[in-house]
């Protein structure tokens, strides 16, 4: 937690925070829950992506609109390859505090305390930047209730039409030299849409094409926060923490007897557990006997992080430990924070391949323990930024500087994201002859 100085101004806030209207009602909780149940039981899919940081210089209408076009551009490609509904669920409208490994930054003989997330302190490399302000709190929450309000307009009002996102997909795939091996898929779409629409299935006669549900989350690190959001439900008397539907606690809070795990105890939304190589699988299980000790399906999402080369080796023991004990989770993949390297070029960045190698790792790993693949969890924005290697494009080491924008971790560019949802939906469509033998 944050050395806050200005008490004064703390407690100030968190009693403003406590009065302001919650940004999501209890029920939606509920319904993502029951979604994320459905995924637990192999029925859905779940995909989970966004910013590794939002910023308040990066807040932008454009911003939102791409990183949610392309999250539903993934969605229908996955829904197509996976013949299941899939769970959309923004890192948006409240991802803004980062945990650090180090307290303190240090640039020359300047020592300062380390850039934790724009709802704490500044960006920018100086002493009154650094210093922890509780009125940024006020900030992200403003900035988050707008973030939500374009979020919401665009998921009901149009903008998420299916044809429409499916048409941005074919001008994408027909556009880039790279992209054409994944035409074929995109046409099959395009005609099962066209069979629909003569069938007389269309946006207009069958309103479910029209909109989609999307959902926010963000990790539950900053408490002070998290706990002036939290409210009691007037229709069930349960605790809800209203900044988002779903939170998770990352792989540095996640222990035994934290503040955190304590905090995630006392809510009912939907939450994650980031799983790394260092969770021990007794550890583990005490935590789901702690967070959900009536093994309610969909209250929690396992999402793993190992990197490339460690998921095959590690993750099978936490998934066995699971299994055995009857906990009914979701598992989710995050091949990102298990990937980070330094290139040469000194960027932080993460190669695409490896990512790749990651998920095919993670799809392996449950079909070899017969347990369920359900779903994803990226880093990624609708810009086409130069932050991960790879891909078709083939960003490279020296044109990372390029357009290098992220705040904290590097994050996909829309095309490795749709390239991503690709190479899945082919993934998932390999499984689907096995899915049905499981089911009978
Ligand atoms: N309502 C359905 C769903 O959300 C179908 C749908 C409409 C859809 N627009 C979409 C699916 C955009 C993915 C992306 O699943
Ligand atoms: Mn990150």
């Amino acid at each position: 937690m944050p050395d806050y100085r200005d008490e004064a101004s703390l407690l100030r806030t968190e009693q403003s925070l406590t009065n302001y209207p919650p940004l999501v009602f209890a029920e939606e909780a509920r319904d993502l829950k029951k979604d994320l149940a459905r995924v637990a039981a192999g029925e859905a899919f779940l995909l989970q992506g966004g910013d590794c940081a939002e910023s308040f210089a990066e807040f932008h209408p454009n911003n939102i609109r791409d990183t949610f076009r392309v999250i539903l551009q993934m969605a229908v490609v996955l829904t197509f390859g996976s013949k299941r509904p899939v769970v959309k669920i923004g890192r948006m409208a409240g991802q803004f505090a980062k945990p650090r490994s180090s307290e303190v930054e240090k640039q020359g003989d300047i020592e300062l305390p380390s850039y934790r997330g724009d709802i704490i302190n500044g960006i920018e490399f100086d002493a009154a930047a650094r210093e922890p302000d509780p009125e940024r709190m006020l900030r992200a929450y403003s900035q988050s209730a707008a973030t939500l309000n374009l979020l919401r307009a665009f998921a009901s009002g149009g903008y998420a039409n299916l044809q429409r996102v499916h048409g941005w997909t074919l001008d994408f795939v027909q556009r880039s030299a790279w992209a054409k091996k994944y035409n074929e898929m995109g046409e099959r779409i395009g005609e099962a849409l066209a069979f629909m629409e003569a069938c007389g299935i269309n946006p207009d006669t069958v309103p479910q094409l029209k909109a989609t549900q999307f959902y926010t989350s963000h990790e539950a690190l900053l408490l002070r926060y998290e706990q002036a959001m939290t409210r009691q439900d007037s229709l069930t008397g349960g605790w809800y923490d209203t900044s988002a539907h779903f939170l998770w606690i990352g792989d540095r809070t996640r222990f035994d007897g934290s503040a955190h795990v304590e905090f995630m105890r006392g809510i009912e939304n939907p939450i994650g557990i980031k799983c790394g190589p260092s969770l021990e699988p007794d550890v583990l299980l005490k935590i789901l006997d702690d967070l959900n000790p009536a093994r309610e399906p969909g209250r929690i999402t396992l999402i793993s992080r190992f990197g490339h080369d460690k998921v095959e080796a590690g993750l099978p023991k936490l998934v066995r430990a699971v299994k055995a004990e009857g906990h009914p989770v979701v598992w989710s993949c995050d091949p990102m924070h298990g990937n980070v390297i330094k290139a040469e070029s000194g960027f932080k960045t993460r190669p695409f391949e490896r990512i790749m190698q990651e998920v095919a790792g993670f799809f392996a790993v449950h079909r070899a323990e017969g347990t369920n693949a359900g779903g994803i969890h990226i880093e990624m924005t609708g810009k086409d930024v130069t932050e991960c290697t790879g891909g078709g494009i083939a960003v490279t080491d020296a044109s990372l500087a390029d357009r290098y924008h992220t705040h904290c971790d590097p994050r996909l560019n829309a095309a490795q994201s749709l390239e991503l949802a690709f190479t899945l939906a082919e993934m998932l469509t390999a499984e689907l002859p096995e899915r049905v033998e499981k089911a009978a």
